[in-house]
């Protein structure tokens, strides 16, 4: 059996949550291969509305089992607030989330040391979500994490407090205000109550053995824009948001991988600093984030808005192997007279289909301009309910792309969508 991956194409924010759970019924299980509470996934059905960051999207159709993969970093108190919320909605998630023993820990202080160094980057901060991802990374990749199966071991106190000394080091070098003990306390209950309440896994070994039996759903954090090694660095997070991160992050070999589906939105979004090349800051942007509602899941941050970059989008297709595409907020197009899309940039007055290295590169999108559809969409469920104008727009980017677009998303519900 395979596994499918659901990625975000752009900066993320693409509709990933809604999406995951609109595929869940075709399989059995979910699982997050990367990113940590960074994430905000929303989910729209019965008039409710959740949003998700380290728990996988699958988690309201029974039935399901969500894994938390290794490549995940899990701060526990968030997690813990997640599932009382759920729980306290009448979800229940009692052995249907298994967590990874090599999913590495969000400490309290990398939360701090996230808050620290962002301060000291000035104006050439990233942005960031605060939540503690790059340190926490940082860590891991220097040999240095504590992982969640460390939890389980009675040395993890010593651990603990020899990383906590370390990070307590780095920020007074930094200037930062300690202030640790509530966050700490709120820290070790949320550890207590993994120990005794969670399923903690040799999460590579259930999900290769659960691959004998079924289909797995991969469920891919932020956008490949924002990928550490491909995304507009240093203007970026801190993994590897491409389809590749599903490989490492959930312990699954590169021909497991079936469909790899890219969700991209019909226009653009970025929350946080890094080149945005078709940014807006006229009243076609703001329309666009008043209509999309287009605020951070996560931070409630207003969403920086412009139109479809084809340049970018083709680059994100190229590196994940996208192999259908899935077009979210289609809706929030209705009533612009004409939508333009980026086919090319211009730079330093030569033309050119890439993705420059240069972060600070001045870059002139050329744009393509098609005609507005002028009506509602959000009650259209089959592709012959959908206006001809959108239909052109559809097909120029399945020409320019190579990939089908095989669903168009019409309003956030779950039920809001047309399958093609
Ligand atoms: P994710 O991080 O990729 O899961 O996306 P977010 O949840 O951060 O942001 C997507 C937002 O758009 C959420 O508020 C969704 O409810 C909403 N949304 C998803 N699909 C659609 C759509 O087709 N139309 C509209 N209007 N909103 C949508
Ligand atoms: P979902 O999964 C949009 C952005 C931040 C910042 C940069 C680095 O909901 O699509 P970090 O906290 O990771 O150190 O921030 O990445 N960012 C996101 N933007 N959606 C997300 O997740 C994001 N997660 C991180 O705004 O620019
Ligand atoms: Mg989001």
């Amino acid at each position: 059996m395979k596994v499918d991956v659901v990625i975000g194409l752009q900066w993320g924010d693409e509709g990933k949550g809604k999406i995951v759970d609109v595929l869940t019924p075709k399989y059995s299980v979910v699982a997050r291969f990367q990113g940590g509470p960074n994430a905000g996934h929303t989910l729209e059905f019965d008039g409710k509305k959740f949003v998700l960051h380290t728990i996988p999207s699958g988690i309201f159709r029974d039935g399901t089992i969500n894994i938390i993969g290794n490549g995940v970093v899990v701060d526990p108190a968030i997690l813990m607030g997640e599932i009382e919320k759920l729980n306290a909605a009448g979800v229940s998630t009692k052995g249907r989330i298994l967590l990874s023993k090599k999913a590495h820990l969000i400490l309290p202080t990398h939360r701090m040391l996230d808050a620290a160094q962002e301060a000291a980057k000035g104006g050439a901060k990233i942005g960031s979500t605060l939540k503690g991802i790059g340190p926490a990374y940082t860590d891991k990749i220097g040999r240095a994490g504590l992982r969640v199966g460390d939890v389980l071991h009675p040395d993890f106190d010593n651990k603990y407090d020899a990383l906590k000394q370390k990070h307590l080091t780095l920020l007074k070098q930094l200037s930062y205000p300690i202030n640790i003990e509530a966050e700490e306390q709120k820290w070790k209950q949320s550890i207590s109550w993994l120990r005794a309440e969670f399923t903690i896994v040799d999460s590579e070994y259930e999900i290769n053995n659960l691959l004998k039996n079924g289909n797995i759903l991969a469920e891919g954090a932020q956008g490949s824009m924002l990928d550490v090694d491909f995304g507009s660095y240093p203007f970026v997070t801190s993994s590897n948001t491409v389809c590749a991160g599903a490989c490492t992050g959930l312990g699954v070999a590169p021909c497991r991988v079936g469909e790899v589906i890219g969700i991209f939105k019909a226009y653009c979004t970025r929350v946080g600093s890094g080149p945005f090349p078709t940014e807006l800051h006229d009243e076609a942007g703001k329309a666009m984030r008043r209509q999309g509602c287009e605020f951070g899941s996560t931070t409630g941050r207003p969403r920086r808005c412009g139109w479809l970059d084809l340049v970018a989008l083709k680059y994100s297709i190229m590196v994940s192997g996208a192999t259908q595409l899935f077009m979210m907020k289609a809706d929030v197009m209705d009533s612009f007279d004409a939508i333009k899309v980026a086919v090319g940039y211009k730079i330093n007055g030569a033309t050119t289909d890439r993705y420059p290295y240069e972060v600070d590169m001045p870059v002139e999108p050329i744009y393509r301009e098609f005609k507005g559809w002028k009506q509602p969409i959000s009650g259209s469920r089959t592709e012959k309910d959908l206006p001809q104008e959108l239909i052109n727009y559809v097909r120029f980017i399945e020409e320019q792309t190579g990939v089908p677009v095989k669903f168009i998303s019409v309003g956030p519900d779950r039920e809001e969508t047309v399958l093609r």
